[in-house]
């Protein structure tokens, strides 16, 4: 890809990979079809990103609200989930990625979690770039079992409800070691967050596009580095601050 000044390039990028569903019913196929194709895009996604020098990545494969889908496509896509760790670990492995899993493992069954825990195990020490897989996540899960685990330390004494911040509270949050997302993606047309990363969104830029998951090529994605490059993020200040500081 070509090259764009390092400060207009994110750290961390995120994704809502929408649009699986409707691109296989328009070929008159079942969703599980679309969900495959998605699979290849996800694959060419994490090619893309890394090359670019994103050093997070963060995907939203599944939603805890995803169970109250029918049973056929929720089985049909466990069963994805773990043939497609079986078929590209060692070759992210290889390229030097990490990969990690975010969200509420315990539901998943013993056989997925185990190839998690695997997974997250081999591929622990890469630092080219860090691939969060969200799978039964939802922000306002990460944030009550951030609550939660501060409540019981200022129950046990550890600390005192007054050290509280939001320095102390980001760091129980699922992605509390990594940098906040930068550029926020969505495909499929949807204009909306669906309860994904809702603490960590708070500075992002936001960028929506038409394409279904399975159409998203590299010519979009890098349409949507480039807009990123063009906006100017300020944080609550002024423009004119920002150029002044510039
Ligand atoms: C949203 O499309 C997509 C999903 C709920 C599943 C996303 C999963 C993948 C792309 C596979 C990724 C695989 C790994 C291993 C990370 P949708 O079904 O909501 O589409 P629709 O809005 O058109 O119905």
């Amino acid at each position: 890809m070509t090259s764009q000044p390092q400060e207009s390039v994110p750290s961390h990028v995120c994704i809502i990979m929408d649009g699986n569903g409707r691109w296989a019913k328009k070929r008159l196929m079942p969703r599980g079809y679309g969900h495959r194709q998605g699979v290849e895009t996800t694959r060419r996604a994490v090619e893309f990103f890394a090359s670019a020098g994103i050093t997070h990545l963060t995907l939203f494969a599944f939603s805890s609200e995803n169970w109250n889908r029918p049973d056929e496509e929720v089985n049909g896509l466990m069963e994805l989930f773990m043939q497609s760790l079986q078929k590209y670990t060692s070759e992210l492995h290889e390229k030097g990625i990490r990969i990690r899993f975010i969200g509420n493992r315990a539901m998943f069954s013993e056989d997925l979690q185990q190839k998690i825990s695997e997974t997250e195990v081999i591929t622990g020490n890469n630092s080219v770039m860090t691939l969060n897989i969200a799978a039964n996540y939802g922000g306002q899960w990460d944030i009550v079992n951030a609550a939660r685990t501060l409540a019981e330390q200022v129950s046990e004494g550890e600390i005192t409800s007054a050290q509280i911040d939001e320095q102390v509270f980001r760091q129980e949050l699922s992605l509390g070691d990594s940098p906040d997302p930068d550029l926020f993606i969505r495909t499929g047309g949807e204009h909306r967050i669906s309860n994904f990363l809702l603490w960590q969104l708070a500075y992002a830029e936001f960028y929506f596009c038409d394409q279904l998951w399975p159409d998203f090529s590299d010519s979009d994605m890098r349409a949507a580095l480039t807009e990123y490059a063009q906006r100017q993020r300020r944080y609550g200040k002024t423009g004119e601050q920002i150029e002044a500081a510039n």
